[in-house]
């Protein structure tokens, strides 16, 4: 059978990882996928730099409009990232009858609804597994592997930058910013690595999970999102302290009143197998009906590792070239006409148990004014430890873990017991997750 001609828009990190993987594995990928996949021509913004891959057999290309427009190139895989240029490229490739591979999550999870209408209308495949979780397959596990099931929750370790930052700043004392300028010399962090520390790559990777595990449109502006450049090496310590450990999770959860879809720092007891997971890795937990809770586990980042994903999308978009666009697996795992509109809901109505950590004045009756304003709103307390001060006559350190409860309520609470006078306004407070399979 003829070869199929790949055209890839960027040649970085995942571009280069790709083009190394299809030479490497050539042979094993051609018995998969049936025909030989060759990439023809790439695009870059600078014909100079040095690549991580051989380009002596490619064309390339400053112009990537040369690339989606050539009638020899079958399918286009992007990889330049962004969701201005990006956006138009993908459009105009679809536009034009070609498939579309892409490890671009911000454009899938902020453009994904119109972009996969329009692939329907034309008949195409827009894959983009390595968007979610780098080199692990969760979205064919997910959209396929689970379809049985009503998915209930998942929770995630999703951005392999964060964690990478968040286990050296455990295991090695070292700075955050220290480790994010290795993240991006390693090649894990986004183009703008505020992305990665402010949560937004993980929202963009949970909202595209949230849509095939409940079926329901992508809508990545109703995400709750918090990072991690608030967070010291005294909430690492505390959470170690306590059995628990501190990870930047994803989570969504389908509930009796809306779905959750939510990125944030949280606690999660150690002996979880979540809260092993450390460095760039990545990990998902799903919790479906019928088969329980699953794990998936793998580097999230990276050239190799997200090549693989890619290249895993390459195959099955070429095993489908000869498919009916009708008989083709839905975008978004349920048929397009059958997505519902769930809630998501907002922040304030979401329940969690909670860390707090108050700095308090040594003198009598504190912690019983703490505590009475916990009570009046229903706020529970699981454990409460008052640490000795740093010094001498400084402000002692009150630790409190609470039940599950509802965000509106300790949003309350705290702003109550911010304004007691013998308490520091500044008050540490990070979610408590445990996991388990209810
Ligand atoms: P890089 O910055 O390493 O690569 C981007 C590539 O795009 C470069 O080759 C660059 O060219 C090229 N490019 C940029 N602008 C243009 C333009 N105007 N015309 C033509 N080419 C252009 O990014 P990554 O490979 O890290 O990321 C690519 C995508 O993959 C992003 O969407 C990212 O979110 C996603 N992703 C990345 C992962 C990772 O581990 N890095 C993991 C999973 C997903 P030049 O080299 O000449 O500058
Ligand atoms: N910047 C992303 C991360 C790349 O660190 O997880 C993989 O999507």
């Amino acid at each position: 059978m003829k070869p199929v001609n790949i055209g890839i828009l960027g040649l970085g990190t995942v571009g280069g990882g790709t083009v190394n993987v299809l030479n490497r594995n050539a042979d094993e990928i051609t018995r998969r996928a049936g025909r030989e996949i060759r990439v023809t021509m790439a695009s870059v913004r600078s014909l100079d730099k040095p690549r991580i891959c051989d380009t002596s057999s490619i064309k390339l290309t400053t112009d990537s409009f040369e690339i989606i427009n050539h009638p020899d190139i079958d399918v286009v895989v992007e990889l330049i990232g962004g969701d201005t240029l990006a956006l138009e490229l993908v459009q105009k490739a679809i536009t034009n009858g070609k498939h579309v591979v892409t490890a671009n999550k911000a454009l899938i999870a902020v453009h994904g609804n119109e972009v996969f209408a329009e692939a329907q209308r034309m008949g195409v495949t827009v894959a983009f597994e390595a968007a979610v979780a780098g080199g692990i397959p969760i979205i064919k596990a997910v959209r396929e592997g689970l379809a049985g099931n009503r998915v209930q929750w998942l929770a995630g370790i999703i951005n392999g930058t964060s964690n990478f930052i968040l286990t050296e700043m455990r295991d090695k004392g070292r700075s955050f910013e220290d480790v994010l300028a290795e993240a991006q010399k390693l090649g894990y962090a986004e183009a703008d690595p505020t992305f990665d520390v402010d949560g937004i790559d993980a929202a963009h990777k949970l909202t595209i999970l949230a849509s095939i595990a409940f079926g329901i449109p992508l809508q990545f502006d109703k995400a709750y999102i918090e990072g991690i450049r608030s967070l010291t090496t005294q909430d690492v310590t505390d959470a170690a302290d306590l059995g628990f450990r501190l990870k930047l999770l994803g989570i969504a959860k389908h509930t009796d009143n809306g779905v959750e879809l939510r990125v944030h720092p949280t606690l999660i007891p150690e002996k979880r197998l979540l809260a092993n997971v450390d460095g760039v890795m990545n990990a998902i937990l799903v919790n479906g009906d019928a088969v329980g809770p699953t794990l998936y586990y793998g580097a999230g980042a990276g050239a190799d590792p997200t090549a693989s994903a890619v290249v895993a999308d390459l195959v099955d978009v070429v095993r489908a070239l000869t498919t009916d666009p009708e008989n083709r697996v839905p975008h978004l795992a349920f048929q397009a006409d059958a997505l519902n509109d769930t809630v998501i809901l907002p922040i304030e109505e979401v329940s969690s148990a909670w860390f707090l950590r108050l700095q308090a004045q040594d003198q009598p009756n504190v912690l019983a004014n703490v505590t009475k304003i916990l009570g009046e709103n229903a706020i529970s307390i699981e454990a409460i430890v008052q640490k000795a001060p740093h010094q001498q006559g400084a402000n002692v350190p009150i630790v409190i873990l609470t039940h599950s409860v509802f965000e509106k309520a300790m949003n309350q609470a705290l702003g109550k017991i911010s304004k007691l006078p013998e308490i520091e306004p500044d008050i540490t407070r990070i979610r408590v997750e445990y996991l388990g399979s209810d």
